[in-house]
């Protein structure tokens, strides 16, 4: 498959119309947005959307998030807009933030891997909400990686994972946020945190005081147990090199690492000076929004060191540390060190 660039600085941009044009069409395309990249496709045409499993090589059970421009666009896509929805709109929208709610007949089983609920998200990149508006639908975007591997968060690495394999790239700006969207579900009676992000737990709690979190953000899930999140089960985030997140002090976490050999540290900018160890810096222990705009770069850094073993410094669990946490002990496939 021949897959056409469009390099795009701007909303108006001849490149977003391009674009919009292939899905318009019934094709995929790798969008930016202010998260990570996305592979975009008509959420509302089941043809498209098998693309973009096909092109990613993604379980079939694992659904996707529709993407919109505006809320309104999110009332025929679900059963009921209730208040706590509509709150949630107000507060969070247009941003970082996935809605999980009961399903209308018009979103194709498919998008939603058969569960009778739909993931909605209206993202706060100009550059994506003008593709999405040009395009004239809802778009179900999943990160626009292969399954498995990292998020993308800039244009090179989704080249690197989809050329040949997708319709069209959008070349455009690296992400800003570095993490995917926060997500929650308010399908069931309580409202309930599936995947944490840049919108965090305590800006959350503000608006919806009796939110659960889910115990697979920061534990293994059961095998065999069904998960709320089907994403949530597969090792993700997962570089080919083999890491152990260690939680520590600067100071431990540096004496540590340097007992090791053949391996490197994944740390943050101020470990690196005590460190003798290779090292792939994640932004800044002190401001967790560094570390999350860093992260999936670095995962995908440590692969291109070639060491077998990584030891990642973890982040402290609050605001948008824990999403950073949260995708690290995947990467990690669990294994956590604590001294
Ligand atoms: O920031 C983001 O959300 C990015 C950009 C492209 O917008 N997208 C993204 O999509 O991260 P993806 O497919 O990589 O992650 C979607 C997550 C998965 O963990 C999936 O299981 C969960 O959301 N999800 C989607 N629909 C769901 C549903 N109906 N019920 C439960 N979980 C759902
Ligand atoms: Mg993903």
């Amino acid at each position: 498959m021949i897959t056409e660039k469009f390099l795009v600085n701007s909303p108006f941009d001849e490149g977003v119309f391009a674009a919009a044009e292939i899905l318009k069409n019934g094709g995929t395309v790798a969008i930016p947005t202010e998260t990570v990249y996305g592979l975009a496709a008509n959420a509302l045409n089941e043809a498209a959307v098998a693309e973009i499993f096909r092109a990613k090589g993604r379980p079939q059970d694992n659904p996707l998030i529709v993407h919109i421009s505006e809320t309104d666009e999110a009332v025929p896509l679900v059963s009921h807009f209730s208040e706590r929805a509509k709150k949630c709109a107000e507060r969070f929208w247009p941003g970082p933030f996935t809605m999980i709610l009961k399903r209308s007949d018009l979103v194709p089983a498919s998008v939603s891997a058969g569960l009778d609920t739909v993931a909605i998200r209206m993202p706060s990149d100009e550059i994506t909400r003008a593709i999405i508006k040009a395009a004239g639908v809802p778009l179900a975007a999943p990160s626009a990686n292969i399954s498995g591997s990292p998020s993308p968060t800039t244009a090179e690495r989704v080249i690197s994972d989809l050329d040949g394999k997708v319709n069209g790239i959008v070349v455009s700006h690296d992400c800003e946020v570095g993490v995917e969207s926060t997500v929650i579900t308010l399908a069931g009676e309580k409202p309930r945190l599936l995947r944490p992000g840049a919108v965090t737990l305590e800006q959350l709690i503000e608006i919806l005081p009796d939110i659960e979190v889910d115990p697979a953000v920061l534990a293994e899930p059961e095998k065999g147990k069904p998960v709320a999140s089907p994403g949530m089960k597969y090792k993700h985030y997962a570089p080919k090199t083999e890491v152990y997140l260690v939680e520590a002090s600067g100071e431990k976490y540096a004496e540590f690492v340097n007992q090791k050999q053949n391996c490197a540290a994944l740390c943050f900018a101020e470990d690196e000076e005590n460190i003798k160890i290779k090292t792939v810096t994640y932004g800044s222990g002190q401001d967790p929004r560094t570390a999350a705009q860093g992260l999936f770069e670095a995962l995908r850094k440590l692969d291109d060191l070639g060491v077998g073993t990584a030891y990642a410094h973890a982040p402290e669990k609050e605001g948008i540390g824990l999403a950073v946490y949260n995708r690290l002990i995947r990467a990690a496939g669990f294994k956590v060190i604590k001294l």
